[in-house]
């Protein structure tokens, strides 16, 4: 029986990739606390470079969440001690003369900033290894992020959803599905090394109401999914003239009940759009996945076939499932 938080052998599963725990912008001149994975975590900036380490101090175990930053030191709020870019104690204030020794010092974690997200592990993961996301850099497309998303489901349950087609009509006939054309048509999922592909073409649009008066009878929408495992999911919607929006949909695993999504938004056509006009659409539907996806029994996946029932509109679902768990996970 699963406990409420993460157990080691899941962690250490889990440490092997980067999550997104911020956006560039989130992160000021005070340490910023994130969770991931049950561990707390404390985000400061020191000049150009981002340092994340245990929110812990090894003094008296008090959080760095009231402490502050002063030029490339980091410091405690109880008794002052200064932590350098390394975690190292470089000063006990109420010991002027002392020399703090090597073991007096925090736990680190890589941090890397990329397409205006932090992104931290609690392993050592590759750089290269960071899921792409290169429209985020392109000239030809206008980039925009989404506030991020919490949710009271696991990473694994919102990546699921992101991926799921056939909730289009339920959850999303307000903002641009329709409950009268529920069909899923077949889809073909290809496993790839280290995720899925899909292509789903249907009629379900990617516009609001009003847009979809302009767009020409029966034309087929093309939803390309690409998974990165475990918790991060590309789509590329193709729009009636070729125009192309790319998602990013990172989640942040905090622990086996919740998570934050993280999204990005990047489009090479209709430059001109307002941008709280995309952010809306786009918020609307992310609480309407939240509606859902905050009522999930178990609040993760469960990995076991047999724990839920599908049928072949599932085969996203089911592929993505098979995929965690043959990475050794039983939930997600
Ligand atoms: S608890 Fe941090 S300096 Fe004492
Ligand atoms: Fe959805």
């Amino acid at each position: 029986m699963h406990c409420s938080g993460y157990d080691e052998g899941e962690r250490a599963l889990l440490s092997r990739y980067w999550f997104p725990v911020a956006r560039s912008v989130d992160l000021g001149e005070k340490p910023l606390g994130v969770t991931l994975l049950d561990r707390s975590l404390v985000l400061w900036r020191a000049g150009c470079s981002i340092q994340a380490v245990d929110d812990r101090c090894c003094h008296r175990g008090v959080s760095f969440r009231c402490g502050w930053v002063e030029g490339d030191e980091l410091v405690c709020a109880y008794h002052g001690w200064r932590f350098d870019l390394q975690g190292r104690c470089v000063a006990v204030p109420a010991h002027p003369e002392l020399c703090p020794p090597a073991s007096l010092r925090l736990g680190t974690h890589p941090c890397i900033e990329r397409y205006g997200l932090l992104w931290t592990s609690l392993g050592d993961p590759p750089e290269d290894s960071l899921p792409s996301f290169p429209e985020a850099s392109d000239t030809a497309f206008t980039c925009l992020a989404l506030d991020p998303t919490p949710f009271e489901a696991s990473a694994g349950r919102q990546l699921e959803g992101f991926l799921d087609v056939a909730h289009f009509a339920w959850i999303h006939h307000q903002s641009f599905a329709a409950r009268d054309r529920p069909e899923v048509p077949d889809y073909v999922v290809e496993v790839l090394a280290d995720g899925l592909r899909y292509d789903y073409r249907s009629t379900v649009p990617n516009t609001t109401p009003d847009q979809q008066l302009s767009v020409p009878q029966g034309f087929l929408w093309s939803r390309r999914f690409e998974v990165m495992l475990p918790y991060t999911a590309r789509l590329t919607v193709t729009f009636p003239g070729g125009g192309r929006l790319c998602l990013l949909n990172a989640s942040q695993p905090i622990g086996p009940r919740s998570c934050r999504s993280f999204t990005l938004l990047a489009r090479d056509f209709d430059h001109d759009l307002e941008e709280e006009q995309v952010l809306a659409f786009n918020r609307q539907i992310f609480a309407e996945d939240k509606a859902i996806l905050d009522r999930h029994d178990p609040p993760f996946l469960p990995l076991d076939p047999g724990a839920e029932r599908h049928v072949p509109s599932d085969r996203a679902s089911i592929a993505y499932r098979q995929c965690l768990r043959a990475m050794g996970l039983e939930r997600a």
